[in-house]
């Protein structure tokens, strides 16, 4: 028989670098675009059964700063997704209990997208269920360097850790517990590189558009059998 997860000691916040979708099409012979529409089918089915099974905290990896110099036509559709995406949790912000907030660099979205983000967050603030964010436009460099320069505007004469993290993007979610990367890359690729000082992180082989709630668990299996020390003994 399988080993299921313990359901009682969940990781609090997993944080998903969606990676595969291109490659994902290319086996299919199918244009890179249709990767990222059957990634977006594939997170939205993941959520729904990451948060039946008690999940608290999601982040996802959804466009780096870096991925600003992909060709246009690419950028569109990826923009397009998330505006319909928004567009269809305010129409749902009534039967949805999801907390919405996107973290990346505002200054790089365009007017249109950045206040329908606004409204969903405002929409759903006060929501109890799963806390959704979503990273756009962010990059881990980016946040840091935002970050500083706020902590100098205030002019505050004492610097500590807790201080300069209240001024990140992620100052009101608590660092993730599991980073999981998909489709075989092993690396961060500039994200949350503050948050992630003591993450575990987990490596799937998976296509994004094929990771599911299985791969899921396994990889939450894994990270429950690991010890995590924080540096002492
Ligand atoms: C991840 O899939 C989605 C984004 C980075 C927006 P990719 O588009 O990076 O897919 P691969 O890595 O080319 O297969
Ligand atoms: C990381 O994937 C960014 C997202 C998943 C949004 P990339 O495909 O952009 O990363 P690299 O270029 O392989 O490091
Ligand atoms: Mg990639």
């Amino acid at each position: 028989m399988k080993k299921e997860p313990d359901l009682i000691n969940l990781p609090k916040h997993i944080a998903l670098i969606m990676d595969g979708n291109g490659r994902w099409a290319k086996k299919r012979g199918l244009p890179r675009n249709m990767g990222h529409k059957a990634g977006a089918s594939a997170l939205e089915k993941l959520l729904k059964e990451a948060a039946k099974i008690g999940i608290e905290n999601i982040t996802v990896y959804a466009f780096s700063t870096e991925n600003r110099s992909r060709p246009k036509d690419e950028i569109d559709y990826l923009m397009g997704l998330m505006s319909d995406y928004i567009d269809d949790n305010i129409a749902k912000v009534k039967s949805n209990n999801y907390r919405i907030r996107i973290i990346g660099n505002r200054d790089m979205l365009d007017k249109m997208l950045n206040d329908k983000i606004n409204n969903l967050e405002e929409l759903t603030k006060d929501k109890t269920g799963l806390a959704f964010n979503i990273a756009l436009f962010y990059g881990g460099r980016d946040e840091i360097v935002r970050a500083v320069r706020k902590t100098v505007n205030e002019g505050l004469s004492e610097i500590t850790e807790a201080s300069f993290a209240k001024h990140l993007d992620t100052a009101m979610i608590p660092d993730p517990d599991l980073i999981i990367r998909t489709s075989g890359e092993k690396r961060l690729s500039n994200f949350l590189i503050w948050q992630s000082a003591y993450s575990e992180i987990y490596f799937s082989d998976k296509y994004w558009p094929d990771f599911n709630i299985e791969y899921l668990k396994e990889a939450i299996l894994d990270y429950q059998n690991r010890e995590r020390r924080f540096g002492k003994v």
